[in-house]
């Protein structure tokens, strides 16, 4: 999506050969025209795949997760990684593990919302190493939905993740791939190149 690669290009702060930063759009403040075409995009590629729920995890899923939602016409529902007031033991959860902040979160979605009659697109802002996307598989798994695929914003190619989750055969949609953040330099996957 080159809108995204050139916003990624602009504004985008390598902050190591493995972490970028994209505070400005993504995970602090929230660009929201640029999420809507990232929702939109989402929506048409998984246009056919028959989409009741989209489902992320807090919190900067959030916003791509709605606004794929609201094109789709489908609800957006975000794992909890915190259990809530509200929130009871009427739970699917799983933990995972984050390799990137080293630590791990219980995570929670209320039965309320999923359930074997739905089809979910899992949508999340970064793919590292797959650990949130397979989290998120695993909750709906439990709710005996089935699965359209994941969506990602960016992805990192030279983690594990995405190897990880098309060798089990999982359609990943992602709409920008970084291929290197080595010397500082972002460089992108090329269109068509196998991922
Ligand atoms: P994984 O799910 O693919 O295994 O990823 P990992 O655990 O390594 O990443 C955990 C958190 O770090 C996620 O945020 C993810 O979005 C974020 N992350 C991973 N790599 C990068 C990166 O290069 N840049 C930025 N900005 N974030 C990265 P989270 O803990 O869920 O936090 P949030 O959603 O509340 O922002």
């Amino acid at each position: 999506m080159d809108k995204l690669e050139q916003k990624i290009r602009d504004e985008g702060r390598v902050l190591s050969d493995t972490v970028i930063k994209v505070d400005s759009f993504l995970n602090h403040q929230i660009d929201p025209v640029l999420m809507k075409q990232i929702g939109d995009e989402f929506a048409n590629r998984f246009a056919d795949a028959g989409v009741t729920k989209v489902l992320t995890l807090e919190s900067s899923g959030i916003a791509p997760a709605q606004m794929t939602g609201l094109t789709l016409g489908v609800p957006a529902i975000f794992a909890r990684k915190r259990k809530s007031l509200t929130l009871n033991d009427h739970l699917y959860s799983t933990t995972v593990h984050s390799f990137t902040k080293n630590q791990s979160n219980e995570i929670s979605v209320s039965k309320d919302y999923l359930s074997s009659d739905d089809t979910v697109l899992i949508l999340d802002d970064f793919l590292a190493n797959g650990q949130a996307a397979l989290g998120l598989m695993n909750i709906a798994q439990q709710a005996g939905a089935s699965l359209a695929g994941v969506g990602i914003v960016i992805e990192k190619g030279f983690q594990d993740g995405g190897k990880l989750l098309r060798e089990q055969g999982i359609r990943v949609e992602s709409l920008a791939i970084i291929d290197s953040l080595a010397d500082q330099k972002i460089t992108f996957h090329k269109e068509g190149a196998s991922v």
